[in-house]
């Protein structure tokens, strides 16, 4: 945490951090932030949650503002979830800034509570995922290419939820299949929240932001600008070119690209996923792509009409 920052503690579990434009406060104990939601969910605040795994860049930001925008307090949770991470070096390479992420969030304005607890904290112990039925939502795309994923993503959102109680949670459409999932969860398991997809943000070059940037270098960031630019080549195909000849294309674009590894290239309807290999009249469909470049994989997706 930065020297020059004053730090005032009044309990071993929270901070208020200043100066700063953010109201902002720290919670590292599940106990203490419930205990201070309840005091202001009886004066009737509203409470919106952006769910993160840290390391936050301008893409989490438009989360967290549309919440303070929608909401009194934003609670912004920042834990690193073990159990949606099949690969353990994936878990351990996974990048984690909590003084840089409390300073980024400082600088926005309104009142933001930081959620960062231990895993023994959040899971009561127990470290595990909770079985689901996605209803076929998780039989494509990340979830047969990264075994236990959703259900790790399920279990960590529902315990999130469950604790906070929010009125809206925020989720970035850059993990479009994650998004749908947690909607669909949230009703089966009936919540009570609204869950709320943002667009997704992109830097100039047109690549998606992601936490996992940050282990790319200057060349392989510059690179990874192909995924979107083939996002944009199946756009400009999808109207007048057959969907399977586009896929076929673009996994051989992929192919013949030294620097990446494709994982998958799919084109499906937007609400079920489901892949077609013509188009359906009146139906959204959207392009998804995850592919490795240097060994750090990254995934993307793009609205087709
Ligand atoms: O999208 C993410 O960063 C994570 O999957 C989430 C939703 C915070 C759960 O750990």
């Amino acid at each position: 945490m930065d020297k020059d920052k004053k730090l005032l503690w009044i309990s071993p579990f929270v901070v208020f951090l200043g100066p700063q434009l953010a109201q902002m406060q720290l919670y590292s104990s599940t106990a203490d932030l419930q205990k201070a939601l309840r005091s202001e969910k009886s004066k009737r605040r509203s409470v919106g949650l952006v769910p993160t795994m840290g390391a936050l860049h301008s893409g989490h930001l438009s989360l967290v503002k549309r919440s303070l925008y929608q909401n009194d307090i934003t609670i912004v949770s920042i834990f690193v979830n073990p159990t949606q991470f099949n690969d353990k070096n994936d878990l351990a390479a996974y990048p984690r800034t909590l003084d840089k992420d409390l300073n980024l969030l400082s600088s926005e304005r309104g009142e933001i509570w930081v959620y960062a607890p231990q895993a023994d904290d959040i899971y009561s112990g127990d470290i595990s995922s909770k079985k689901y039925d996605f209803k076929g939502l998780d039989r494509v795309m990340e979830g047969p290419n990264r075994p236990g994923h959703f259900e790790g993503v399920a279990t960590i959102v529902e315990r999130l939820l469950r604790i906070v109680r929010p009125h809206h949670a925020y989720f970035g459409e850059k993990d479009y299949q994650q998004l749908l999932i947690i909607s669909r969860v949230a009703k089966q398991k009936r919540l009570g929240v609204k869950i709320i997809g943002c667009g997704i943000v992109r830097e100039d070059s047109g690549l998606a932001m992601s936490s996992r940037n940050q282990r790319l270098n200057s060349a392989a960031i510059s690179e990874a600008t192909f995924i979107y630019q083939q996002l944009l080549w199946a756009k400009r195909r999808f109207t007048s070119m057959n969907l399977s000849k586009i896929k076929e294309a673009v996994t051989e674009a992929f192919n013949s690209n030294p620097s990446f590894e494709l994982e998958y290239f799919e084109i499906a309807e937007a609400a079920a996923l489901t892949a077609h290999s013509e188009r359906k009249k009146n139906k959204k469909y959207r392009a998804f792509i995850a592919a490795k470049i240097d060994g750090v994989r990254l995934i993307d997706n793009l609205a087709m009409n």
